[in-house]
């Protein structure tokens, strides 16, 4: 049974994140889809939203489970069973902080739990859920970012902002 966990902030989730989504479910048995509840950052969308958003567009893939977590990602990789974490790379700018995340778990986990890196899809490699936010806050157009429910989301969390 090969496990794997895909953590991330997805806040919103964009067609970056379901791409990547999509083909880790190709590649693993099971996959958990880890949304971090971060108590540092004031995000747009809740932990809850999130999950919720989440299940919503990965519910035809009977293999993706989706779920949150606090604290380390190790503890979380421990919690679930899951000594497989899947990260996307858009570019090499990417890189160093990724790997610098990979070699930390790695080591926090005793070589225990391994990082793979899938390549954005060339179509999403320049995006990223805070443009979204951005272009999304200046009422511009994300239609091609996030799937249609997330759009809807996103625009509805400005205007109530005003
Ligand atoms: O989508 P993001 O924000 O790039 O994802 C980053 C994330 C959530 C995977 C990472 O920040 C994380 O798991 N943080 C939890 C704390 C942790 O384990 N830190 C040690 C690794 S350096």
């Amino acid at each position: 049974m090969r496990k794997a966990i895909y953590p991330g902030s997805f806040d919103p989730v964009t067609m970056g994140h379901m791409d990547i989504i999509k083909r880790a479910a190709n590649i693993f048995d099971e996959l958990i889809v880890a949304v971090l509840d971060n108590k540092v950052k004031t995000p747009l969308f809740s932990v809850e939203e999130r999950v919720n958003i989440l299940e919503d567009l990965t519910g035809e893939f009977s293999n993706v489970r989706v779920t949150s977590y606090s604290g380390l990602l190790v503890n979380a990789c421990k919690e679930f069973e899951a000594p497989v974490i899947v990260r996307g790379l858009r570019a090499v700018t990417d890189f160093e902080y990724e790997l610098q995340m990979s070699q930390t778990n790695r080591k926090l986990a005793d070589s225990k739990i391994d990082t793979i890196f899938l390549n954005t899809d060339l179509r999403y490699a320049y995006l990223s859920s805070s443009t979204v936010k951005e272009v999304a806050s200046f009422g511009g157009d994300i239609s091609a970012f996030v799937p249609k429910p997330v759009a809807d989301l996103t625009y509805a969390k400005f205007n109530s902002v005003g």
